[in-house]
């Protein structure tokens, strides 16, 4: 049985990007990130109790993981907390390819133990979830979770864990003003009545909501994310200019209003954090309120942009 009741933060820190940085980076987000500034972002975030990581070997190959480890060398591991993941689709061929790819993210991280696994995309609920029961009986794995499944996806693999005394403890899902299907779906209500965690990915869109990306300061030129969103920026101006505007009353920033909309909807986002000021902005997120009536009108602004930001990896919900 699971030992004890996940207990995380109020916003977990993303870190693709950070698998991006450097000579092996993929150019995804086509962002410069140095060794130092990558330690900044962990000092303030661990000093500000933010201490959840997020992660995947799927990161840069490998390379998110080994810069996160880097980075908060010289924390003891009972400081910080790691959630990676099993991406199928890098499935080895061994007998046992969760168990396989685990083993190396934990020799990346340094560590014996993850405290967040999860499957990253429901390719074959049946085939892969199994594999999660060994490795959370073993303690190398604390919590599970699964990502990017749908409604009828996440009952399956609790059914499967459930028939050895466990369960889907945390779900994973796109979601943001612009991208709201987990929503739709009934699977926020889900997870709020079943005490299952929701963590929010791209409550940002990769930068896209944070008004600081405009048609005349577009998304860095050849990155993957530029492909995805610098032709629909002009689209969003009117809502990042009311998020803008809303922050601006409290001393806050259109990506803090963001990731402010993502808690009062009851999740737990996960921003992937850059530069050590990102981290003031997820302070000043934290104590943000907005009123229902902010809430609704930010929705509706979403709406009328009228824009589809499924990842090429998702599927509808
Ligand atoms: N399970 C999955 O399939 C899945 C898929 C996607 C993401 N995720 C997870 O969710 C995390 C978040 O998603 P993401 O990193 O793709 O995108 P995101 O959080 O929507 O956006 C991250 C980008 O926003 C900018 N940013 C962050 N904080 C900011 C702030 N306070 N003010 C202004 N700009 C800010 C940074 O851009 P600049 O560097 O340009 O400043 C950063 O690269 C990932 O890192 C990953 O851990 C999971």
């Amino acid at each position: 049985m699971t030992s004890k009741a996940l207990n995380v933060p109020a916003v977990a820190l993303g870190t693709w990007a950070w698998g991006d940085s450097g000579e092996a980076g993929d150019g995804y987000f086509g962002s410069r990130l140095s060794a130092s500034g990558l330690r900044e972002v962990v000092e303030k975030a661990q000093s500000n109790g933010f201490t959840l990581w997020d992660t995947a070997l799927a990161y840069g190959m490998g390379r998110s993981e080994s810069v996160l480890a880097q980075s908060l060398s010289g924390y003891d591991r009972s400081e910080y907390q790691l959630s990676t993941k099993f991406t199928p689709q890098l499935a080895g061929d061994g007998d046992d390819p969760v168990a396989d790819m685990l083993e190396q993210s934990l020799n990346r991280m340094g560590t014996d133990y993850v405290d967040l696994y999860w499957i990253h995309n429901p390719s074959d609920v049946a085939r892969w979830t199994p594999s999660l029961i060994p490795l959370l009986e073993s303690g190398k794995i604390k919590h599970v979770g699964v990502s990017n499944h749908n409604m009828e996806e996440i009952a399956l693999a609790d059914r499967i864990l459930g028939e050895a005394g466990f369960r889907v403890e945390a779900v994973q899902n796109h979601y943001s003003l612009l991208y709201r299907g987990s929503e739709r779906a009934g699977i926020l209500e889900y997870c709020r009545e079943h005490e299952v965690r929701f963590f929010s990915y791209m409550v940002l869109e990769q930068g896209a909501l944070t008004g600081r990306y405009s048609p005349a300061n577009p998304l860095p030129e050849g990155s993957t994310r530029a492909t995805a969103y610098n032709a629909i920026l002009p689209r969003l101006q009117a809502l990042t200019d009311r998020m803008a505007a809303i922050g601006e009353d409290r001393g806050a920033s259109a990506a803090d209003v963001a990731t402010a909309w993502a808690m009062a909807k009851g999740t737990t986002p996960i921003v992937g954090v850059t530069k050590a000021n990102h981290v003031d902005g997820l302070l000043r997120a934290r104590g943000l309120e907005l009123a229902d009536k902010e809430i609704a009108e930010l929705e509706a602004l979403a709406d009328t942009a009228d824009v589809d930001t499924r990842g090429w990896w998702e599927k509808e919900m």
